[in-house]
């Protein structure tokens, strides 16, 4: 009983082909290589969707929804000394600085209309020098937020989305 299901085992194409493949004549061969890449392509397209909506779901998770009053809360801790409360540019440090904090209100107005967030987020992650203007009195914010919530927000993104759509919050016409 054992035997013959193996015999019957061995005696399958694809099998047999594999056990045998040093001897195949070229048909053959190409056949199996054919076979090979159908059988391939059908494991993908049975497992491809569900890899394609795990992916999905991960990135999903990533795109998190901005905090605007988490951002408000920093905001008051680590910006309004020079910002202001309303990023006016009129906090108690702004006036012993050389240079003038700008007036985080007007972002979108002097943006074409649009709120320039890439920007105020690179600007936060890594500076002014990743422009190839601007002075450095504005502070690097990049290490400062990684340091906050190690658990939950290892990497600082969180803190400064919510930072950024709170200056959002704060345009003004
Ligand atoms: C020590 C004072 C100081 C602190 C604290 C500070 N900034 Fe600034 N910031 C400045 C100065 C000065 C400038 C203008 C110089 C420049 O852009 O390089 C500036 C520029 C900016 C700009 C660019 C504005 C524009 O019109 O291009 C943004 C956005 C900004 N700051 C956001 C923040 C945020 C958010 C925080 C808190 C996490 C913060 N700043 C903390 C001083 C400060």
């Amino acid at each position: 009983m054992k035997g013959s299901l193996s015999h019957a085992w061995r005696n399958h194409a694809i099998v047999r082909a594999l056990l045998y493949s040093t001897a195949l004549p070229g048909p053959t061969k190409r056949m199996l290589i054919r076979l090979t890449i159908f059988l391939g392509i059908a494991m993908f397209a049975a497992q491809g969707p569900s890899l394609l909506s795990h992916q999905r779901a991960k990135s999903e998770s990533a795109t998190r929804k901005p905090d605007v009053a988490s951002g408000e809360t920093t905001f008051a801790q680590y910006c309004a000394s020079c910002h202001g409360t309303t990023g006016k540019g009129d906090g108690p440090a702004a006036s012993a600085m050389k240079t003038q904090p700008p007036d985080l209100r007007t972002l979108t107005k002097r943006n074409e209309g649009k709120f320039p967030g890439g920007y105020v987020s690179a600007l936060l992650k890594f500076g002014r020098n990743f422009a190839a203007h601007g002075s450095t009195e504005m502070p690097v914010w990049g290490t400062r937020f990684r340091s906050l919530d190690p658990t939950n927000d290892p990497t600082g993104q969180n803190h400064i989305d919510d930072v950024v759509a709170y200056i959002n919050s704060l345009q003004i016409p």
